[in-house]
């Protein structure tokens, strides 16, 4: 049998990548089991996901907490007392302690969207709307002490239309983000990402598209 690998999930709102994580689960895609989701917010839809999949759930408020490190204590204990091995950060709104990246070292991933190092940090999307780029993306990285600054395991290129807003670029890329964040995880249960530095190896990864992309295209050109 396959070795499942076990997930501690940190959510604080919608969790739709929460649900597509679910979703390549039950659909064998993925060879993970969610032993634990964490939310820091009691209204958070992930939760109604939670509970309509089974899967247990913490609810952790900040405000219940001195300090930061008292409620990443927290959390690692409730992690560890359900077997986590792996932690994964999905719409999560709060930066790890120190404590916690020992807890989990480059055992946490997080997904950000847009193609990192650019634009990191919160409103990603709109950032990359109004500095008028024609690529972004979303990215999917082991986390450090940094804002968004870890190892990057997998990142999607998103094209920016004419057309667009910044909102219809945000779901444009979280389509992407539902697709990179549950193989960033096969890869990892896996057993084939290699970190080395900032550098990250995917073993006995074959390129497939070495093309460049353009926008606008370079047709007959
Ligand atoms: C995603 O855009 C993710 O990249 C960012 O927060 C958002 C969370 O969305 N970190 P959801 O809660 O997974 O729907």
């Amino acid at each position: 049998m396959k070795r499942r690998v076990k997930l501690g999930v940190l959510v604080s709102g919608s969790g739709s990548n929460l649900q597509s994580i679910i979703d390549h689960i039950e659909k064998g895609l993925l060879d993970a089991e969610i032993r634990m989701i964490i939310s820091n917010n009691p209204e958070a839809y992930a939760l109604v996901r939670a509970r309509k999949h089974g899967i247990p759930y913490t609810v952790l408020e900040y405000r219940d907490f001195g300090t930061r490190e008292d409620f990443d204590r927290k959390v690692i204990e409730v992690f560890n007392a359900s077997g986590v091995e792996l932690v994964i950060m999905a719409g999560f709104m709060r930066i790890l302690s120190p404590s916690f990246l020992n807890a989990f070292p480059m055992r946490i991933m997080n997904i950000h969207p847009a193609l990192l190092p650019s634009f990191p940090g919160m409103h990603a999307q709109k950032k990359a709307f109004d500095y008028g780029v024609k690529f972004s993306g979303c990215t999917v990285h082991f986390a450090d002490d940094g804002v968004d600054t870890g190892p990057i395991i997998i990142q999607a290129i998103v094209p920016l239309y004419d057309h667009d807003s910044d909102e219809t670029l945000a779901q444009r890329i979280l389509k992407e983000e539902h697709r990179i964040y549950p193989k960033a995880i096969q890869l990892y249960a896996e057993e084939k990402l290699e970190v080395a530095g900032r550098k990250v190896r995917v073993k006995d990864h074959k390129q497939t598209d070495p093309h460049p992309l353009h926008n606008p295209p370079l047709v007959n050109f």
